[in-house]
């Protein structure tokens, strides 16, 4: 499947209801990380016109935040309506931009629909609380404190390239029910999808102004819009050294950061070894490893390494390598960049004694899915990300090296425990610094209402989508003073 470079089209930002061209007369190619051609444009906007943005933003916010939830509802059911419409479309160009399977990029699009129905019912369901003055020593019952959540303002969100449109609903919809107004920058390969979900909104007829796009060179636009005065809360989702930029760059405003991980497959000896293979091989390969939450590392018990190995072994030679149009798990990855990263990464381990189980071969940007056994803590694959297919096995004495080994990495997104044991499998999670534990199961995000932390350099915040709601409100007290 091509498209052919003559009639490209320059997709236009989206400012106060209106689909405009940028004065800059600038544009970004998306090239298709798997058909190597160019498959559209992106406009490249000045400070200025982000200035507008946020502008139009402020101003709509004011009359959002009056708006009724039921009326707010409307408007976000139309859009998860509008975005199953699309599905099809949608899940065409989130393929060619991303390459993405296109079976993987239409249940993004479900799982988009689902997750905006869902924050919708939250937002309807959340209440404030009210507290008496005398449950403090000297406090009057004659004080009550009411205490609602009220928007922040205008929200910047910004979502990673591998989920293009879910990770973009996923804090445009919170901020709206919350009454926030939005600037949403996509990433720029993800730019072409996240233009087609604001069309949705467009279609939703989604009051102008409340969510504008803003796509544009990082260099020129980045830094602005994160230090932008206009803006009063920042969602970003992508990579640990990005996150820590922004962090740096961003001034009083509340920060909700999803980073990087590292997630460990932890495989005890009593661990069922052909579930826990099921696990780590979707953990680990599916998207071609493209995930915050893939599983990153596996920390075996020495006495079933070699058992766990080759079943992981004969898993990885079955799973599918090449084109998204054709349903493989393994493609691409996003750019030539990533995948000579990954690449770097293998060379130092086989440089450092790894041994390659299978794998090691690559096509352009194809990386095919590689394990390595003994992996050792000298090796750079056994602390930095690949984001690309590729499996470390660590091998281990004890619960107590695994756990160490664990902690010593910067990130602490989730891990995987594989046992048999449920009562040890508590006490090594609660001994493990992730923001979540997986026990028997692989590392994911999903369902989306779980609360989806990160800690140390994975982020900080929480997401999920009542944490959503939550991060994007603050707290208002109203003290009723009751007369004598
Ligand atoms: O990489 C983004 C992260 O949110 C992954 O989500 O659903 O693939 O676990 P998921």
């Amino acid at each position: 499947m091509t498209t052919n470079v003559l009639t490209l089209s320059a997709y236009e930002f989206y400012i106060n209801g209106e689909w405009k061209e940028s004065q800059s007369g600038q544009t970004i190619d998306i090239k298709s990380p798997y058909l190597y051609e160019v498959i559209g444009r992106v406009q490249a906007i000045t400070k200025e016109e982000v200035d507008e943005a946020i502008y139009f933003a402020r101003e709509a916010q004011k009359d959002w935040a009056e708006t009724s939830l039921q009326d707010r509802a409307k408007y976000l059911y139309k859009w998860a309506d509008e975005l199953i419409d699309m599905q099809d479309e949608l899940a065409e160009i989130i393929m060619k931009e991303v390459g993405k399977s296109y079976k993987d990029a239409k249940n993004e699009v479900a799982r988009t629909a689902d997750f905006i129905r869902y924050t919708i019912e939250e937002a309807l369901h959340m209440h404030g609380e009210s507290m008496r003055g005398d449950s403090f020593p000297g406090g009057s019952q004659s004080k009550i404190a009411i205490i609602q959540r009220v928007p922040l303002g205008v929200v910047l969100a910004i979502p990673p390239f591998n989920y293009p449109v879910n990770l973009a609903a996923a804090k445009v919809a919170p901020a709206l029910m919350a009454g926030n107004a939005v600037i949403f920058k996509p990433a720029t390969q993800g730019a072409i999808s996240g233009t087609k979900m604001v069309e949705a909104l467009h279609r939703a007829e989604l009051p102008k102004g409340l969510v504008n796009l803003v796509t544009g060179r990082g260099s020129v636009i980045g830094d602005y819009l994160v230090e932008h005065k206009g803006i009063d809360m920042i969602s970003f989702t992508g990579g640990t050294n990005t996150g820590l930029h922004l962090a740096k760059k961003a001034t009083m405003v509340p920060l909700v950061l999803e980073l990087g991980g590292k997630d460990p497959g932890i495989v005890r000896e009593d661990a069922d070894l052909y579930e826990a293979a099921k696990h780590i091989i979707s953990g680990a390969f599916s998207y071609s490893g493209q995930r915050c939450t893939a599983i990153k590392r596996v920390l075996v018990h020495e006495k079933v390494a070699d058992e766990l190995v080759g079943i992981l072994k004969e898993e990885v030679e079955k799973l599918s390598v090449g084109s998204p149009e054709n349903g493989n798990t393994v493609v691409p990855l996003i750019d030539e960049q990533s995948a000579d990263f990954v690449q770097i990464l293998i060379a130092d381990a086989i440089g450092k004694g790894a041994a390659v189980i299978t794998g090691n071969k690559r096509e352009h940007n194809l990386i095919y899915p590689t394990l390595l056994d003994y992996v050792t803590e000298e090796m750079r694959v056994a602390w930095e990300e690949p984001f690309g297919p590729v499996l470390p096995i660590i091998r281990v004495s004890s619960d107590e090296e695994a756990i160490k080994i664990a902690n010593e990495s910067e990130f602490g997104l989730q891990a995987s425990i594989f046992t048999k044991d449920i009562n040890k499998a508590f006490v090594m999670a609660d001994k493990i610094e992730t923001g979540s534990v997986q026990i028997n199961g692989r590392t994911e995000r999903g369902p989306d209402h779980f609360p989806f932390i990160g800690v140390k350099g994975s982020g900080m915040g929480a997401q999920g989508i009542r944490k959503s709601l939550e991060s994007m409100t603050r707290e208002k007290v109203t003290v009723l003073n009751i007369g004598e």
